[in-house]
């Protein structure tokens, strides 16, 4: 395993100098800086590179020592699947940064998700809880194209919101993830996908992307966001020791490849997932998992519209946790802030100039799992932080909700084909049905648990 010796030397924390203080989160210092060099109490200005230097809360700044790569996760996936989803309206304000593409436009609200929400909040009797659980559907979230016979709906979406657009003014962002790779969620099952590298599958999955492609180009007023290939990458960096995954390396990369090159084409813009805190977050995955995403992005043409990495899909971990989650115990960037404040320069050192955003839709509670690579269905979890532009970060463009709270991770019925035991755990919530079905009682606790509250 990999030193982790030469990130953390980059991680220096530097007293705070100076007069006129930055935010917490705010720039502090680097090459080109002229603002102010230190930071409101609490917090500390911390070097990430020569470039760029952030005021972090003190209880949050990682250490400045060197500190050993404890067991790196070869760990699972964390996703999940899909459905359809998706969302409305967040006003986006000016965002972290200049070429934000949540700037000036507002997401749109794609009616599934909206009218899978209504459907459940009117299946609950209590009144208060019913109206929070009504709220819901005003809340943007991505919407998964997980089959080839959902791109027709893209075009739905995308009339949809373009007829909002002329009718109103207000510029319209659809968000979707694009989740079609053949041999799909290669280290997990319960989100195999319909395409087998043995069948076909490259080709399959290329014209899966056309098909998206061919709805986006017919509404070049519409901006587009993707999320590409939630776990894919992720594996590729840590679980080449299993055998699905080994098979399907050059596929994947030669499809996530046309995935990028077709959509930049079409001027979508597209954030690799790259996992989370507890799986590309350990140091010793650090440098491999930037040096890939890198290598991706430059294959693909270092394009513009490949605007970085989506990081926590479908998973439960804080943005800036309170305190380190007892399973994160060993890991210095226990929360997503101190992954991506990690990531973010290493990748930068590699050539990629990427941005974040993070998914919090269901990161409200938190010290809730057994272990850290747990993912399914995980029990007294509430909805998070809203979609926001407003980050706190420079690093991150938006905090968003890619998986739709309420559509299932996997099901605990061990006679399914698609029955993954993960499912099945004491932090997992049981019964549940298949992957990105409706799963109401889970909605419920969303509902009540979320944080803030609804
Ligand atoms: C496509 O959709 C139809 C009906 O919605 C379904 O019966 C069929 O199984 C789907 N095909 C695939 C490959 O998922
Ligand atoms: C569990 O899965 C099996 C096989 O798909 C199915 O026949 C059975 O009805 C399922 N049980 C429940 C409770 O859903």
């Amino acid at each position: 395993m990999k030193s982790s010796a030469a990130l953390y030397s980059l991680l220096a924390i530097l007293p705070a100098l100076i007069n006129a203080q930055s935010p917490v989160w705010g720039q502090c210092g680097g090459i080109g800086w002229s603002g102010s060099t230190s930071c409101v109490s609490g917090s500390v200005c911390t070097e990430l590179n020569d470039y760029y230097s952030q005021c972090i809360p003190s209880s949050a700044a990682p250490p400045a020592s060197t500190s050993q790569a404890p067991s790196p996760s070869s760990t699972p996936p964390t996703t999940s699947a899909p459905g359809t989803s998706s969302a409305p309206s967040s006003t986006p304000t000016s965002g972290p940064t200049a070429d934000n593409p949540w700037t000036g436009y507002q997401v749109y609200l794609s009616p599934y998700y909206a009218n899978e929400v209504k459907a459940g909040a009117a299946a609950i009797s209590d009144a208060t809880l019913a109206a929070k659980a009504a709220s819901v559907a005003n809340i943007p979230t991505f919407t998964w194209f997980d089959t080839i016979n959902k791109t027709g709906d893209l075009g739905t979406y995308l009339a949809d919101a373009q007829s909002i657009q002329q009718s109103t003014g207000q510029k319209q962002l659809v968000q979707i993830v694009v989740y079609d790779l053949p041999d799909r969620d290669c280290a997990a099952k319960a989100s195999n996908g319909e395409f087998s590298i043995a069948d076909n599958g490259q080709a399959n999955y290329e014209n899966y992307i056309d098909q998206l492609v061919a709805q986006i180009t017919k509404y070049p007023d519409v901006r587009v966001v993707a999320v590409i290939e939630p776990d894919s990458l992720a594996n590729l960096v840590t679980n080449l020791n299993v055998q699905k995954c080994a098979n399907a390396q050059t596929t994947y990369l030669a499809c996530v490849n046309y995935a990028l090159k077709q959509l930049s084409a079409a001027g979508v813009y597209s954030y690799m997932d790259a996992g989370h805190a507890g799986w590309l977050g350990w140091p010793a995955n650090l440098t491999p998992a930037a040096q890939l995403f890198a290598q991706v992005y430059k294959n693909a043409g270092s394009s513009p519209f490949i605007k970085g990495l989506a990081t926590n899909v479908a998973n439960y971990n804080a943005l800036s946790a309170a305190s380190p989650d007892p399973i994160t115990q060993g890991n210095p960037n226990y929360d997503e802030i101190h992954y991506i404040n990690a990531l973010g320069p290493v990748l930068a050192q590699q050539g990629f100039p990427a941005t974040f955003i993070v998914d919090q839709g269901r990161s409200g509670q938190q010290n809730l799992r057994q272990q850290w690579g747990d993912w399914c269905n995980i029990k007294g979890a509430g909805y998070g932080t809203r979609p926001t532009t407003n980050t706190g970060s420079s690093l991150i463009d938006s905090i968003v909700w890619v998986k739709p709270g309420g559509e299932c991770d996997g099901t605990s019925n061990s006679s399914s084909p698609r029955y993954d035991s993960t499912c099945s755990l004491s932090d997992a919530d049981q019964p549940a049905p298949e992957a990105g079905t409706w799963f109401q009682e889970y909605f419920q606790t969303l509902v009540s648990k979320a944080n803030p509250p609804l």
